[in-house]
């Protein structure tokens, strides 16, 4: 048996015998929220963990249990959504990232898998911990991966939803029938994209009757479980390098 890399997994004993040689650890941090007709409600804390998980077994990282109630409000109108507040969300990382430090995990690197934990998540890790102890990186960012993305589904990856994350939860959980998601969603303009980076996103009531199925831009039923495979090895490589790198 393959040492597991989950810190959930692990005797305390493990976990000192980890820090003896690494200081290292990877964050996942996710949502629970709706993701349009065939995605769904823990997309992003599914693919964050399952990216980490595959990075750490790669380079013999660490992995802590993901962060998986967030900030979500604009998606409360969908049932299954559960959304933090900013301010219980930012609490509960801090003393999660302050618990970590402390322990001696002196890197910690967020994998991240939703628009709307970056800028808390990097104001409270700035606030809280030295220069250089703090890393975030979107699965989706490293050019091989974003490469992919567009290769495959061009503008139709979307913002919310999108073909990729939910093609990464066709081969890791389950393949649901695409339904109303057969129809491709509106197109988005560059302009709303920009101004909606991050999930700045309106109300719930807004958000629900301005994309009523829930995708944001994105044709899901472009995903295939074998994209994400493709994806999953990709991201965890490139997380595997990059963690190696800011834990050493
Ligand atoms: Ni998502």
């Amino acid at each position: 048996m393959t040492q597991p890399v989950q810190l959930a997994h692990l005797s305390w004993l493990e976990v000192e015998a980890y820090l003896t040689e690494n200081q290292g650890i990877l964050l996942p941090a996710g949502s629970t929220e709706q993701h349009g007709p065939m995605g769904l409600a823990g997309t992003d804390t599914i693919c964050s963990e399952t990216v980490a998980v595959a990075a750490a077994e790669l380079c013999g990282g660490l992995v802590a249990p993901a962060l998986a109630y967030t900030p979500a409000p604009f998606n409360t109108g969908f049932p299954g959504t559960l959304s933090l507040s900013g301010p219980v969300f930012e609490a509960m990382a801090a003393e999660i990232m302050a618990g970590l430090f402390n322990q001696g995990f002196q890197r910690i690197y967020v994998v991240n898998g939703h628009g709307a934990n970056i800028e808390p998540l990097t104001r409270v890790a700035a606030e809280l911990l030295p220069e250089g102890a703090f890393h975030l990186r979107n699965w989706w960012d490293f050019e091989a991966v974003q490469g992919l993305r567009d290769r495959l589904y061009g503008a139709w990856e979307g913002m919310h939803a999108t073909p990729s994350e939910v093609a990464i939860t066709q081969h890791t959980h389950r393949i649901l029938n695409p339904g109303r998601a057969t129809t491709p969603p509106g197109r988005l303009s560059p302009e709303y994209v920009a101004a909606h980076s991050g999930d700045r996103h309106g109300s719930p009531e807004e958000h629900r009757r301005d994309f009523p199925d829930g995708r944001v831009g994105s044709h899901s039923a472009l995903a295939r479980p074998e994209h994400g495979m493709q994806f999953l090895s990709l991201a965890a490589r490139a997380v595997a390098d990059e963690f190696q790198h800011f834990a050493a």
